[in-house]
């Protein structure tokens, strides 16, 4: 069994290694802050005491896990691993740093993994000599919890680095998905307009912030409306998501940041983390009502539904991922309730398409235009799955 070395020891790391190590792997953990490495090892200690606790896993199991685990201050300690999968910051240049270093330390078929959520693959391996064993391999928050992993090749990674890495990862009791190289991969492009839309509806005046979350739980079945999921997240972290991929669409209005959530991040109104977002979290705050008007729910959930929707197909249509890829992702990355592409088979290709050539006359913007896939298969009568 390979070792594996995980760079950076902050949420993301310290998770990706508890799953090598629970799948049985040796793993080294390596982080540039001696604090952050202390902190990851006793964070780990914490969570494994409370899954032996609540009887998810034995004694026995947690010693192994933690035993699998060393923790390293010198990049060195890599020079026998067979994957390395990078989680630090969120910088191109430090992460381009890293691959360049690494190259020169580990062995020559060892693979080189980011789990970067909006960086290009392309341009992080081409810090390195061979860039054919550089991939992308996103897990999702909180790592050991969120079952879906993205495998994402860049355009010089070898075929089968992404088909191992990919069965690797299923190995670990992961649901895997292969992404193209492109902004926000799967999940973070198509989820982006259950965010945006509903600021836009917001900013209208249209209903305030718990008659929006109150619609997409109740028609939508969403576990969380939009604004409670973006003060869970964070604001600073959902908003420079939105601003990154926004940007490296070379400004596609349909992924336009919103004034609304800049504020919010400006004025430090994080959410949860912070006690203020679009809500109030400080002791004693009440929560403000929904306004329940069955009527003005449907409609704002039938305008987010649509987006999210033409979001996937316009990823289907340009190749991002297969269809059962593009469901599967959505459905396991962020819990939605049904796969976009068989929710809108459901509500029907000619509704979606009809609300959407409604918004686009309404507002005259190109935020609004359906997908040329869209169109076509709505007017052939047809369905994405039988
Ligand atoms: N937090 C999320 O929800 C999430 C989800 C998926 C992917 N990601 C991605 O995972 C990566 C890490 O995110 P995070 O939330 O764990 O960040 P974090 O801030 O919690 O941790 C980053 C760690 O990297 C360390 N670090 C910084 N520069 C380093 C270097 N040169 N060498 C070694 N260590 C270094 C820091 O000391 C810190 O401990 C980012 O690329 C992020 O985009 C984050």
């Amino acid at each position: 069994m390979i070792k594996v070395g995980v760079i950076g020891s902050g949420a993301m790391g310290s998770g990706i290694a508890q799953v090598a190590a629970n799948a049985g792997h040796a793993v080294v953990i390596y982080d540039t802050n001696k604090s952050a490495l202390e902190k990851s090892k006793s964070a780990l200690d914490t969570t494994l005491k409370k899954l032996v606790a609540k009887q998810k896993i034995s004694e026995q199991k947690a010693s192994e896990i933690s035993s699998h685990i060393t923790y390293a201050d010198d990049l060195k300690s890599f020079v026998d691993c067979g994957l390395i999968i990078e989680a630090v910051i969120e910088n191109l240049e430090v992460k381009k740093k890293l691959f360049y270093e690494l190259e020169n330390i580990v062995s020559d078929d060892c693979l080189l993994a980011s789990n970067t959520s909006s960086l290009s693959i392309t341009s992080i391996a081409s810090a390195c000599k061979n860039t054919s064993r550089v991939l992308g391999i996103h897990f999702f928050n909180p790592a050991p919890i969120m079952p879906l992993v993205e495998i994402i090749p860049g355009i010089s990674t070898d075929k089968d680095v992404a088909e191992t890495s990919k069965k690797l990862i299923d190995s670990w009791g992961k649901i895997t998905v292969l992404a193209k190289d492109t902004p926000g991969f799967i999940v973070n492009r198509v989820a982006r307009s259950y965010y945006g839309e509903s600021i836009r509806i917001y900013e209208e005046g249209i209903a305030d912030f718990a008659t929006i979350d109150w619609a997409l739980r109740e028609f939508g079945g969403f576990k969380m409306g939009p604004f409670e999921l973006m003060d869970f997240i964070g604001n600073d972290i959902n908003y420079k998501v939105t601003e990154t991929v926004w940007e490296q669409f070379f400004y596609e209005p349909r992924f336009k940041p919103s004034l609304t959530q800049k504020r919010l991040f400006e004025a430090n109104y994080f959410g949860r983390k912070s006690g203020k977002g679009y809500y109030d979290y400080s002791e004693g705050a009440v929560k403000p009502e929904p306004q329940k008007n069955e009527e003005l729910g449907k409609q704002i959930f039938n305008r987010v539904i649509a987006m999210l929707v033409n979001e996937a197909i316009d990823a289907l249509y340009l190749n991002v991922a297969t269809k059962e890829d593009l469901d599967l992702a959505m459905t396991k990355g962020v819990n939605y309730p049904k796969g976009l592409l068989k929710w809108g088979d459901e509500i029907g290709l000619q509704n979606i398409l009809n609300t959407l050539t409604d918004l686009q006359d309404k507002y005259g913007e190109d935020r609004y235009r359906p997908s040329v896939l869209l169109k076509k298969i709505a007017k052939e009568n047809k369905k994405f799955f039988s």
